[in-house]
């Protein structure tokens, strides 16, 4: 096996580049050196071994891309020279099939359909000069999959460990409209610090995102525990090693150690939810029950964390109680968003969720004065192309009856 050091990026959502470092320093341990968030992920330097470990346990990354060159460019032809510097025959033979995707950033070339061109011509050049046959493309189910990486002035070429993207877990195959990714639900978990000892409900839970990743946390179940990833098809792979790993992340399930629920105003959501959460091995760990987030009481004596993203009114509008108000349906797609939604759960949950905190995901800046709380804290994020916040608010004891109606109600700046 390849023990030799290997330079490792690992891309994750903007904002959560010092979750995922602190997530590999804790999955690799003392085998990861130099971890450093940068922009849009992490980089380290590690072995094979960490490749694997990193592909299987790794919930906030969406892959892990092996470095093998960076070097300045200015024109199409530094690309194929760069390319065809590559010793790709390291990694998969000319029997297989490749796939270039190519990412850029203020590169001054004008075509990038053409730049990647070059690049699959140079590496089908270097395996007909170096092996006496080409490997095909295939833009599909590629074997390999090449990144290519342009800035303003350099070229970072890449090979891929993971295949599909590792927030494609393999047991979401039920989905509604406004699905949360399973790596962004994860950076959720991980941004509120939540310790899988305290219960965690997400009353909007739609699919089930956010309760099935945390239950499987509170399993101790590996988020690729259910897919297979790229490396498998690469020359370096070797079977022994990495059925031991799976071996050893199967031999270390456990029963759960919090409870954790969701709640869905939907009840083909619930339904949706209850499959994924099936297919994720959770079925057992996740209480999920249909109904309105406006009406639903604590789920547990002991308060705990509640973890959400609600409707913002773009793809999914409020239902339930305040979607009839606004027309009587369901899913109520009126002008004026979920407002009336957010000030009516904010009462609901001074009256009744006092000692718990939430965590509520919403690309809505005015979110805390229209819910007329305070946030504790703001972590930004970003939910694809949708600038969000984090917003953490503390339903502190007692302090209900204080707040209703008064000016201690409102957030400053209201
Ligand atoms: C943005 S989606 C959540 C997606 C979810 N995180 C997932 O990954 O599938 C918002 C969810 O809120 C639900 N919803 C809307 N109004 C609700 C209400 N009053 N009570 C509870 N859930 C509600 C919708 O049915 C939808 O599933």
């Amino acid at each position: 096996m390849n023990t030799s050091p290997l330079s490792l990026f690992l891309p994750c959502a903007a904002g959560v580049e010092g979750l995922l470092a602190d997530e590999v320093a804790r999955i690799c341990g003392d085998s990861a050196q130099q971890v450093r968030a940068a922009r849009g992920g992490v980089t380290l330097s590690a072995g094979w071994p960490a490749v694997m470990r990193l592909n299987l346990h790794s919930r906030l990354t969406q892959r892990v891309l092996l470095q093998l060159m960076v070097r300045p460019y200015r024109s199409e032809q530094d690309l194929y020279e760069a390319a065809a510097a590559v010793r790709w025959e390291d990694w998969f033979g000319p029997r297989q099939s490749f796939k270039i995707e190519l990412t850029a950033q203020h590169s001054p070339l004008k075509s990038l359909n053409f730049a990647a061109l070059k690049v699959k011509d140079a590496v089908a050049d270097r395996f007909r000069e170096q092996r006496g046959s080409r490997p095909d493309v295939d833009t599909q189910r590629p074997d390999a999959r090449i990144f290519v990486h342009l800035t303003a002035e350099s070229v970072t070429l890449y090979i891929d460990t993971s295949g599909e993207p590792l927030f494609k877990r393999g047991w979401r195959a039920d989905k509604g409209d406004a699905p949360l990714k399973e790596t962004l639900a994860a950076a959720m978990i991980a941004a509120s610090g939540w310790d899988a000892r305290t219960p965690l409900y997400d009353p909007c839970c739609g699919s089930g995102t956010i309760a099935i990743e945390a239950a499987q946390i509170a399993c101790g179940i590996a988020p690729g525990s259910l897919r297979r990833f790229g490396f498998e098809q690469l020359l370096p792979h070797q079977a022994a090693e990495w059925a031991a790993l799976k071996q050893e992340a199967l031999a270390a399930r456990h029963a759960p150690t919090a409870p954790v629920f969701g709640s869905d105003v939907s009840h083909r959501m619930v339904d949706f939810a209850q499959r994924n959460a099936q297919r994720a091995g959770v079925a057992d760990a996740v209480q999920l029950r249909g109904g309105d987030a406006l009406q639903r009481m604590p789920p547990t004596e002991v308060p705990g964390v509640m973890l959400l993203n609600p409707p913002y009114g773009e793809r999914i509008e409020a239902g339930g109680v305040a979607g009839a108000q606004r027309g009587g349906r369901e899913q109520a797609q009126v002008e004026g968003g979920s407002g009336d939604f957010f000030a009516q759960l904010a009462a609901h949950w001074k009256k009744h969720y006092a000692g718990w905190t939430a965590w509520v995901l919403s690309p809505d800046a005015k979110l805390p004065t229209r819910m007329r709380l305070k946030e504790s804290r703001r972590i930004p994020m970003w939910n694809g192309p949708i600038e969000c916040r984090l917003l953490r608010f503390d339903m502190v004891a007692g302090s209900a009856r204080r707040r209703e109606g008064g000016a201690g109600d409102a957030a400053p700046g209201a």
